[in-house]
């Protein structure tokens, strides 16, 4: 194992890959319509890592200490690459963990090949499962239907993939669905992650009011169907999880507002187009890919991206509370782009 630290004596132990920055869904908190329209400049075909691109950089990863790789997008599901990315982690790189975040969308169609590429888990995003609720803040429209993401999570479930559901939380919009995603994932053997709102991105009209702090996430919870704390399966874990007093699973709550995770943060992140990011709040990171196409070897890419951690001193969600309080806005990345 690499014994590669950043300034704060972290190692890399994790890596989100994003293999797309579009997406077939519009969720306000993610990618409003108004902004990702059609005049939104998405990366090209050509701007993204090819699969032998993605296989030699992966590997400068996985020998620098990764040994969880979680795919995400925009949608990953649309890249038809995909099943194909899972065979390369799994049986060439010999990944432990290698999982993929989806709204859903494409799942029942994908989950038997997924399955049999050897992907271990997925989390499904799922914000409501009242219809109207689900339409709006999946950004959709007429043909956008709740049941076709629930037939993907069943037909998932069926083939045996361990499955959470990831919900993002606002006050006012969706956390009055709490208790029916409770019952629901209970009674389905799924995780439920409620996830503090975050000021990711530019565009999504983040305001602290809007957060529903993880502590009243459980006491609410926990009022319903009494819940204890579990103890991190690792350390870094995203989420603080909790399980139901009987028996029936457990919660994850990722809060990066209310109780940031930073001095803890063993993961990486590299965009479609290749690049690396060292935080989910950067600016900017830096060009693997291109570095790559300019000629450079595995050897010098694997030297950059020991340079670049060893030098990491991001803790942006530790600082946010300071940055807001002095109006400072830095200009971020998007969610979309590098998948969360
Ligand atoms: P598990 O391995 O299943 O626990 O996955 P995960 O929590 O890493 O992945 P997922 O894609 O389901 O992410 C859930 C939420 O956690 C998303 O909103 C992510 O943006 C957020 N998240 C994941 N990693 C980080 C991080 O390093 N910093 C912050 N602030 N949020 C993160
Ligand atoms: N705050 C918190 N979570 C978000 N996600 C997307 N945008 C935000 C946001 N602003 C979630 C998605 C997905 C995960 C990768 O990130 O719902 O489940
Ligand atoms: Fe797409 Fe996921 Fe963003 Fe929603 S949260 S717009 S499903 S990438
Ligand atoms: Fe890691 Fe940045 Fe998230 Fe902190 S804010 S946990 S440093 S990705």
């Amino acid at each position: 194992m690499s014994d590669l630290r950043d300034q704060y004596f972290r190692p890399l132990r994790d890596l989100r890959v994003s293999v797309t920055d579009r997406c077939n869904f519009r969720c306000p908190y993610c990618m409003p319509a108004e902004v990702f329209g059609p005049a939104y400049a998405f990366l090209s075909d050509e701007q993204c890592m090819s699969l032998a691109e993605l296989d030699l950089v992966l590997r400068l990863f996985v020998r620098a200490g990764v040994g969880k790789v979680r795919i995400t997008g925009g949608e990953p599901l649309l890249r038809p690459e995909v099943p194909a990315l899972v065979r390369l982690l799994k049986h060439e790189l010999r990944v432990p963990d290698v999982a993929l975040t989806t709204n859903g969308w494409l799942l029942e169609r994908l989950a038997p090949e997924l399955r049999a590429a050897g992907l271990d888990r997925l989390n499904v995003s799922l914000d409501s499962l009242r219809p109207e609720t689900f339409v709006r803040l999946s950004g959709g429209g007429r043909d956008r239907r709740l049941e076709r993401v629930l037939q993907g999570i069943a037909a998932a479930a069926a083939l045996g993939f361990p499955i959470k559901i990831n919900m993002v939380v606002q006050r006012g919009v969706n956390d009055g669905d709490i208790p029916a995603l409770a019952a629901w994932t209970r009674e389905h053997g799924f995780t439920l992650r409620c996830i503090e709102f975050m000021d990711v991105g530019n565009h999504n009209g983040w305001c602290r009011d809007l957060v529903v702090p993880a502590r009243e996430i459980v006491a609410r919870i926990s009022a319903l169907w009494p819940l204890e704390p579990c103890a991190p399966a690792y350390r870094g874990e995203v989420a603080a999880r909790y399980r139901y007093r009987d028996g029936r699973g457990e919660i994850g709550l990722i809060s990066s507002v209310t109780a940031p995770f930073c001095r803890d943060c063993h993961r990486a992140r590299l965009s479609a187009d290749g690049k690396l990011y060292t935080c989910l709040f950067a600016s900017s990171g830096w060009d693997l890919l291109g570095a790559l196409r300019a000629g450079a070897s595995a050897e010098e890419l694997f030297t950059c991206l020991e340079r670049v951690w060893r030098g990491r001193l991001d803790r942006y969600s530790d600082e946010r509370a300071a940055l807001l309080a002095h109006h400072e806005t830095r200009r971020k990345i998007e969610m979309s782009y590098i998948g969360g």
